[in-house]
C-alpha cells in the first residue's frame, strides 16, 4: 500500500479523485440541473466549487445520462495571430474544440451554437460546464458589448443544442452578473450555494484519505484537528488540505494509526505560515520579485498594526509585474480580491493568516535581516517612532552601502545619524557648558588678575 500523501493541498480535486465528502451537495445539485436546465453554483472563493464539479457532479450527471462537458473556462488561452470575434466564445469553442484538429482559424469564426452542435456530434455532451464564470467581468472590464454578445450567444447555443448548463462563480460576482444572467433560457437566476464544510464533512475529508492508504486516522485525533481548524464554526478546505498535507508528513509512519499525539502539537498558525512562506518562494523563483517587498506588503497593507485584517487597492511594489503577482496570490489562496464600485480590493484569504504571516515574517526577518534592518522594519511600522532609531556606537556596525536597501531603511539610516548627531551635539554643548566653560571662565579671571597685577 502507498504511503504517499494522500491530502492533496491546496489545489483542486481532479476528475479522476474522489471527493471524500459532500455527497449530499452533489446529489442536489445534480438534481437542480436537470430540473432546471442552467443553474449557477456560487460560494466563496477557496470553498469547494471546482473540486465538487470535476468530481462527484459530473460522475453523476454521467451516470444520469447526461454527459457533461469538462470545466470550461472563458479565460482560455489562445493561439497568437487569430482573429476571433469575441475571445469568450473563442475561448470556450478552444477548450471545446482545440483538440478536435481544427484550425483555429475556423474555429474563430464559430458562433458557440455551432461549435457547441459540432462538439455534441463528436462527443454527446449534454450538460455545457463553465467554471469562474467570474473571469468574464474581470478579464476587460469595458468590454460591455462583448459580454453581451457572449451571453447571448450563450443562450441561442443552449436552446439551440437543447442542452442544461451549470455555471460556476465567486459569490462576490454574483450581483454583478446578473444583468447579463437575464439573457439565458429559463428562469433569470436557479442559484445553488456550497458552503464552507461543516463538522462531518470536514471529518470525512481529515479521515477517508488516510483510510485509502489503510492508515486510520482516529475518531479522537481528526476531532481535534477539526476543533483547531474551524475556531468554532466552519472549516476553509484549503486549511484543511494544508495541515493535514503537514500532518501525514510529520506523522511518524512506524506507528499503526495517526492518534492524538500526532495531532496535539499541530500549530494551525505554523502550518499555514509555513504553507505562505513556501508560496512565496515558488512566486519568487517564477517571477523572481523581491521577497521582501512582497513579505512587506502583506503585513504593513493587508494587516492593521492592532493585528486585524484591512484590505489595499494596491499590490506589493514590484513594478510591471504587480497584476500577476496578486494572480498569483490569489491562485495560491492567499489573497482575495473584491470588487466595489469598479475598484479591485485585496485582502488576506483568511483571518487566519493575519497570525501565520506576522509569526512567519519575523521568523523570515530574523534569518534574512541583519539586526538593523529589524529595527528598521520597526521603526517604520511604529509611525517612525524615534525610540527604534540606532545610536551612535551601533551605526559604526551597519556597512556603508546602499545596495538594495529598501527607502525606509535608507530613510532609518539617514534619521539615526542626524539623531545621533543631534544627540552628539547635545551633549557636547552640556560638556561645555558644565566642563570647558567653567574651565574657560577660571582661564579668564586668571588672565584678567595676571594682568591687572602686571
Ligand atoms: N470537499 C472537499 N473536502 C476537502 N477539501 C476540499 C473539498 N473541496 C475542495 N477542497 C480543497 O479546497 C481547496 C479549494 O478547492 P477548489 O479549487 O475546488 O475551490 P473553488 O471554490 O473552486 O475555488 P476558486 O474560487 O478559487 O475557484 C483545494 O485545496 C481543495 O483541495
Ligand atoms: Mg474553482
Amino acid at each position: 500500500m502507498s504511503r504517499d500523501n494522500p491530502y492533496i493541498g491546496p489545489r483542486a480535486f481532479r476528475v479522476t479523485e474522489k471527493l471524500p465528502n459532500r455527497e449530499r451537495e452533489a446529489k442536489e445539485l445534480t438534481n437542480l440541473v436537470m430540473a432546471e436546465r442552467v443553474v449557477l453554483l456560487h460560494a466563496t472563493s477557496g470553498a469547494g466549487k471546482t473540486s465538487l464539479i470535476q468530481t462527484s457532479v459530473t460522475q453523476r450527471l454521467t451516470d444520469e445520462g447526461l454527459k457533461p462537458t469538462r470545466a470550461l473556462r472563458v479565460e482560455c488561452p489562445r493561439p497568437p495571430g487569430v482573429d476571433f470575434r469575441n475571445r469568450y466564445v473563442y475561448s470556450l469553442t478552444l477548450d471545446l474544440l482545440g483538440s478536435e484538429g481544427l484550425r483555429p482559424e475556423d474555429l474563430a469564426k464559430m458562433r458557440l451554437s455551432e461549435a457547441l452542435a459540432k462538439a455534441n456530434d463528436m462527443r454527446g455532451y449534454r450538460v455545457l460546464i463553465i467554471d469562474q464564470l467570474e473571469e468574464i467581468l474581470t478579464l476587460d472590464p469595458a468590454d460591455l458589448d462583448t459580454k453581451t454578445d457572449f451571453f447571448r450567444q450563450l443562450g441561442e447555443a443552449i436552446e439551440a443544442c437543447s442542452m442544461w448548463a451549470l455555471l460556476a462563480v465567486r459569490d462576490d460576482y454574483l450581483g454583478s452578473l446578473d444583468h447579463y444572467l437575464r439573457l439565458l433560457p429559463g428562469r433569470p437566476r436557479v442559484t445553488y450555494r456550497l458552503d464552507l464544510l461543516g463538522r462531518q464533512e470536514a471529518l470525512a475529508a481529515i479521515r477517508n484519505p488516510a483510510s485509502e492508504r489503510a492508515v486510520e486516522f482516529t475518531d479522537d485525533a481528526a476531532n481535534m484537528l477539526v476543533d483547531k481548524l474551524a475556531g468554532g464554526g466552519c472549516v476553509e478546505p484549503v486549511q484543511l488540505q494544508v495541515v493535514c498535507r503537514r500532518v501525514w508528513r510529520d506523522w511518524d509512519h512506524s506507528q499503526p494509526v495517526i492518534g492524538v499525539r500526532s495531532v496535539e502539537n499541530v500549530d494551525i498558525d505554523t502550518a499555514l505560515g509555513k504553507y505562505y512562506s513556501r508560496s512565496l518562494d515558488d512566486l519568487v523563483e517564477e517571477l523572481e520579485v523581491d521577497e521582501r517587498v512582497v513579505r512587506d506588503w502583506f503585513e504593513q497593507s493587508l494587516i492593521t498594526d492592532t493585528g486585524y485584517r484591512t484590505q489595499t487597492l494596491r499590490g506589493p511594489e514590484v513594478g510591471e509585474l504587480e497584476r500577476e503577482v496578486l494572480q498569483q496570490l490569489e491562485r495560491m489562496y492567499l489573497i482575495r480580491s473584491d470588487l466595489r464600485a469598479g475598484s479591485r480590493w485585496y485582502e488576506l484569504a483568511h483571518d487566519r493568516l493575519v497570525g501565520a504571516v506576522l509569526e512567519n515574517n519575523r521568523a523570515w526577518q530574523l534569518h534574512h535581516l541583519a539586526s538593523w534592518q529589524v529595527a528598521a522594519y520597526e521603526w517604520n511600522r511604529k509611525d517612525r517612532d524615534p525610540s527604534f532609531l540606532l545610536p551612535k556606537n551601533k551605526l559604526a556596525y551597519v556597512p556603508l552601502t546602499s545596495k538594495a536597501l529598501l527607502e525606509h531603511e535608507l530613510d532609518f539610516l539617514r534619521k539615526s545619524y542626524e539623531d545621533a548627531g543631534e544627540k552628539w551635539r547635545a551633549k557636547f554643548t552640556a560638556t561645555a557648558f558644565r566642563v570647558v566653560f567653567p574651565l574657560a571662565l577660571v582661564e579668564l579671571v586668571v588672565i584678567v588678575v595676571l594682568v591687572v597685577l602686571r
